[in-house]
């Protein structure tokens, strides 16, 4: 039997595109192996957003095939962004690579890698050092959204990604996403709700996590319907699958994220009580040169009018620091920013610079040294932040939905809050995927602890 690695970078929709091609190939009769050294196909999904992630995925990608466990025979493949904005250009920083697979052709992966490894098993000829065979597929499929195939979640996952929608039109000024991912294109909402009643009946999932850049502008060449958008009557939608126990999505912009969606979590129960929502900056100033069409202040208007319609709201967010031009005054009120909402936790990334878009063009780039002292500033102030929101839970009782061991205590069962806490059930071993009341006793920056009851 065969066997495949997969190693995912990125965002979820990488995962959840990892998911798909995992579930191709274990349909065609492989085995997923644990690493790349026991496997025939080793495929690595890369991650464009910065340059960091570029690095990570080629260095790993250089150390497997260096590595002496590598086979003759061993088919090597790219996928994700960093293939669509890159295309052969691969091959030149990787000679023994075969494949490279571009965002819109996750299809293709099994067919051209299976091939691949079949005609090398057959071939008598044994060339240990041989280059790849360079197969590059990064043309956009027509009406890919439709494309997008039913995947099996994790064995034993009780959770799954369900992606709404690719590709994104926003042009912020210093994101590669819109070149990797092509133009917005929602799926059918029919399609979609056939995939979460099918992971529900099928698959026992209970929580489902609605993908898309902007999941708010989900299907926005349709009319409003009694004032509720597209994306907000696909919520009502899945709302309905009787056994599906909780909603969740991201990432929505501030842009087209309107009433009728801050209504929603007043009347749809299983909508999570937690958001991410991206805000970049808090100056004005920065936004406009980030190209993000809204003032800070709508922004904390949409965070207060979502804790007034849902008290328990945990809100999560993007912050970048060091953006082309940014002064300590605008990183100052970013900081303000970052006091006023109480962030339950902020991903704090450096401005990185991308190919090919207007921020990396810009005058007044930003040191590292400067971007590296307001990171660690921020950071500081959002774990304290976060620990301070976290210690205020102790004592109180929260749902639970259990996933599996804890990663750092294999002997413990570990889940999330609705809030999307990881909970550490330290005494009371329920059942993996139930749904489970914990008394909260301890708390850290970003983890509870608490018993079952
Ligand atoms: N540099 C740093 N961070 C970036 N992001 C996107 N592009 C860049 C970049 N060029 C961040 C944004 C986005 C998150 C996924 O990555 O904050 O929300
Ligand atoms: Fe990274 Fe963006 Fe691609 Fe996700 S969509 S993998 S965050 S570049």
């Amino acid at each position: 039997m065969p066997a495949l690695y997969l190693k995912t970078y990125g965002c979820q929709m990488n995962e959840r595109d990892s998911e798909q091609v995992a579930a191709d190939f274990l349909a065609a009769g492989y085995s997923l192996a644990s690493s790349p050294e026991q496997a025939d196909v080793v495929l690595i999904n890369t991650c464009s957003v910065r340059e960091k992630a570029e690095l990570k995925a080629l260095g790993k990608m250089g150390m497997i095939m260096a590595s002496s466990g590598a086979q003759f025979h061993t088919v090597y493949g790219i996928m994700g962004c960093m293939s669509q904005s890159l295309g052969r250009e691969l091959f030149r920083e990787l000679p023994r690579l075969d494949v490279v697979i571009g965002t819109q052709r996750y299809h293709r992966v099994l067919p051209l890698c299976d091939s691949l490894l079949k005609e090398r098993l057959s071939s008598p000829i044994v060339k240990p050092m041989r280059r790849g065979a360079q197969l590059c597929e990064t043309d956009p499929a027509p009406r890919s959204q439709d494309l997008i195939r039913d995947h099996l979640p994790p064995h034993g996952s009780c959770s799954a990604f369900v992606s709404i929608m690719q590709g994104c039109d926003m042009h912020c000024s210093y994101c590669i996403v819109p070149s990797t991912r092509g133009e917005e294109r929602s799926r059918p909402m029919k399609d979609i709700l056939t995939e979460v009643r099918s992971l529900v009946e099928q698959n026992g999932v209970k929580e489902v996590t609605l993908l898309g850049q902007i999941v708010n502008r989900y299907g926005r060449e349709e009319p409003l319907v009694e004032g509720r958008s597209a994306f907000v009557r696909l919520l009502e939608a899945v709302h309905e699958i009787s056994g599906l126990e909780r909603i969740r999505f991201t990432s929505p912009h501030p842009i087209g994220f309107r009433e009728d969606l801050v209504r929603a979590y007043t009347y749809l129960p299983k909508l999570c009580s937690h958001i991410h929502f991206p805000m970049q900056s808090g100056s004005d100033r920065i936004l406009r040169l980030m190209r993000r069409p809204y003032k800070q202040a709508k922004y904390l208007e949409l965070c207060h009018a979502m804790r007034a319609a849902r008290p328990d709201l945990a809100i999560t967010t993007d912050i970048i620091v060091g953006f082309p031009g940014e002064t300590e005054e605008d990183y100052l009120l970013t900081r303000n920013a970052v006091e006023e909402v109480q962030f339950d936790n902020a991903f704090i990334f450096q401005y990185s610079p991308r190919r090919g878009t207007p921020a990396a063009e810009m005058p007044n780039q930003i040191c590292l040294r400067e971007k590296e002292a307001r990171n660690h500033d921020l950071l500081e102030l959002v774990n304290r932040i976060a620990t301070a929101r976290n210690a205020a839970l102790v004592g109180s009782t929260q749902l639970v939905l259990v996933e599996g061991p804890s990663k750092t205590n294999p002997d413990r069962l570990q889940g999330r809050s609705p809030q999307n806490k990881p909970i550490v059930i330290t005494s009371g071993s329920p059942i993996v995927g139930s749904i489970v009341p914990v008394r909260i006793e301890e708390s850290t920056g970003f983890t509870l602890y608490g018993t079952a009851i």
